[in-house]
């Protein structure tokens, strides 16, 4: 059907964002990944994932600076670092690697492993995933950015996977569910997912987000950052 789950072809474009990417390969959003405006990443987001607008309102209109286009944006462009972009990913790779696009199964496994003895993921452990990633990029990638603003961001996303794949009340998520969104961008629906019940709003993902945040123990590696509005 409409919805069904097909791979990008050579030719469609996919972003650094799993979200948004298991959207396109459903066909919430465009299946080429180009010309997609704000109003469709929030319809896709709405009937695909059940996330609310005002989770995602500001990251959209961001992602409208990624290019040249006055109202849509492409997927691809949303690599642009530090944008929304940012090193320290769960599942890229950072930009001084030089692929900060597509997935990394060797960088992927801090999440694939995290949480052992259970088969759920939930805050305390993507709190933990992020410690750890921060420190790997730490240790192998002198030009890291590592502000006030990746850290949210980083905290907002972990909020988001726990709260698409799982239970957007407890943060409580599948790590079956979890790891085939990262890996395959797929909705796990063969597997027994469904889109959540609950409507995901900053009401629900912030007590998430501190929790998430304080099993991190992040501290900033700088105060602040090159300015990116474009590019
Ligand atoms: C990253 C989920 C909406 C742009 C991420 C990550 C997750 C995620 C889990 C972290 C990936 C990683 O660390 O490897 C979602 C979900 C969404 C959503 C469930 C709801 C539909 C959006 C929107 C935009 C966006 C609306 C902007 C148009 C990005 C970008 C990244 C990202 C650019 C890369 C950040 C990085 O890791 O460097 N998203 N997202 N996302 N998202 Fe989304
Ligand atoms: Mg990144």
């Amino acid at each position: 059907n409409r919805h069904s789950w097909i791979a990008p072809t050579s030719t469609d474009v996919r972003s650094p964002c799993p979200g948004l990417n298991t959207l396109a390969n459903h066909g919430y959003l465009p299946r080429n990944g180009r010309n997609i405006s704000v109003p469709m990443i929030m319809d896709a987001a709405l009937d695909g994932f059940n996330v609310g607008s005002d989770s995602i309102i500001q990251a959209a209109k961001f992602g409208l600076l990624s290019g040249n286009a006055f109202t849509t944006m492409d997927l691809d462009a949303l690599q642009l670092h530090n944008l929304i972009e940012h090193d320290a990913s769960i599942s890229r790779g950072d930009f001084a690697s030089g692929d900060n696009l597509h997935f990394n199964e060797t960088l992927f496994s801090t999440l694939a492993d995290a949480n052992p003895g259970v088969d759920y993921y939930n805050a305390t452990s993507a709190g933990q995933v992020q410690q750890e990633r921060l420190a790997i990029s730490l240790a192998t990638n002198p030009n890291i950015t590592n502000t006030l603003k990746e850290f949210l961001l980083r905290c907002r996303e972990s909020a988001l996977y726990l709260s698409v794949m799982g239970d957007p009340l407890t943060g409580v998520a599948p790590k079956k569910f979890v790891q085939i969104f990262f890996r395959e961008e797929r909705m796990p629906i063969a597997e027994g997912w469904t889109r959540p019940n609950v409507t995901i709003t900053p009401d629900t993902t912030s007590p998430i987000e501190v929790i998430v945040g304080e099993a991190s123990n992040w501290t900033a590696t700088q105060q602040c950052e090159d300015l990116v509005i474009g590019p």
